[in-house]
């Protein structure tokens, strides 16, 4: 299948975990170029697929790689939002650093990749923009104060970014999806009391794979969703409705 054919994405936090495989989705299904971007090295097999190391919080270097792509190729089509972290603790017991952390990598690395890329979709009119929340930006969770803001955050930015991009006639998307909890590095450290109440919480029964995130990702990146913009797809096997 060629359901993104042609297009240049750019995939953020991609050496592992859900990005990765965004990555190799879009690469799949025909992307032109996947530019996969972390502050990791990683190595793909597709030939589609070209891997820049990348700090989202680097406000000189996001600027760097998109110049040379718009260099390159004059376009970015596709932007997932993907790199997150996790600083976890109770509010009383949170730090100013775990605040600060959590808020640079997962709310400004956002603003920074999409202030970035969307005067190049600006310019050729066309784009989609999508950005990780997550079940917790949807309803909170006890121990992440810091993570539920970036990931509440993300959703009042897209779509505020669904308005804002869209103007003039512009067909510039902005979208979230919000995963449920995934099996990837990120939770590969959770107690098994945890996983387990929340395999019970959730009416299928089971933790999602990178692949159920990066098909909703998938869907949202190409035509197939050109009429949707500024909505939040959860996919978390029915832990929210
Ligand atoms: N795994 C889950 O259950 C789950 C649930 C809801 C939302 N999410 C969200 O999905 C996204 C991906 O999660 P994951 O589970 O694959 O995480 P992960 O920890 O497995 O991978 C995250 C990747 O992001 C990269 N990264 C971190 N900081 C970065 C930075 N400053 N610049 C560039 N890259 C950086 C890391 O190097 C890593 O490769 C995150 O935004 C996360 O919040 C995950």
């Amino acid at each position: 299948m060629n359901r993104v054919e042609g297009k240049i994405a750019l995939v953020t936090g991609s050496a592992r975990g859900i990005g990765r495989a965004v990555v190799e989705r879009l690469a799949e299904e025909g992307a032109k170029l996947v530019i996969s971007c972390d502050m990791g090295e990683a190595t793909y097999e597709q030939t589609n697929v070209r891997h820049e190391i990348l700090n989202v919080t680097d406000r000189a270097a996001v600027a760097a790689l998109i110049a040379k792509i718009e260099a390159e190729f004059g376009r970015i089509d596709i932007l997932v939002n993907n790199a997150g972290i996790t600083k976890d603790a109770l509010l009383v017991r949170m730090t100013e650093d775990q605040w600060d952390a959590v808020i640079n990598v997962n709310l400004k690395g956002v603003f920074n990749m999409t202030q970035a890329v969307a005067p190049l979709m600006t310019k050729n009119k066309v784009g989609s923009i999508i950005t990780l929340s997550s079940v917790v930006g949807l309803y909170g969770n006890v121990g992440q104060t810091n993570y539920a803001a970036t990931k509440g955050g993300v959703i009042t930015m897209t779509k505020t970014w669904a308005k804002e991009l869209a103007r003039k006639g512009a067909q510039i998307r902005a979208n979230c999806v919000a995963p449920g909890f995934i099996e990837t590095p990120m939770t590969a450290d959770l107690p098994e009391k945890v996983i387990q109440g929340m395999k019970d919480k959730t009416p299928l029964g089971r933790m999602g794979k990178p692949e159920d995130i990066a098909n909703a990702i998938l869907f949202l990146a190409s035509e197939e969703s050109s009429f949707i913009t500024g909505q939040v797809i959860a996919v978390t096997g029915g832990l929210v409705m």
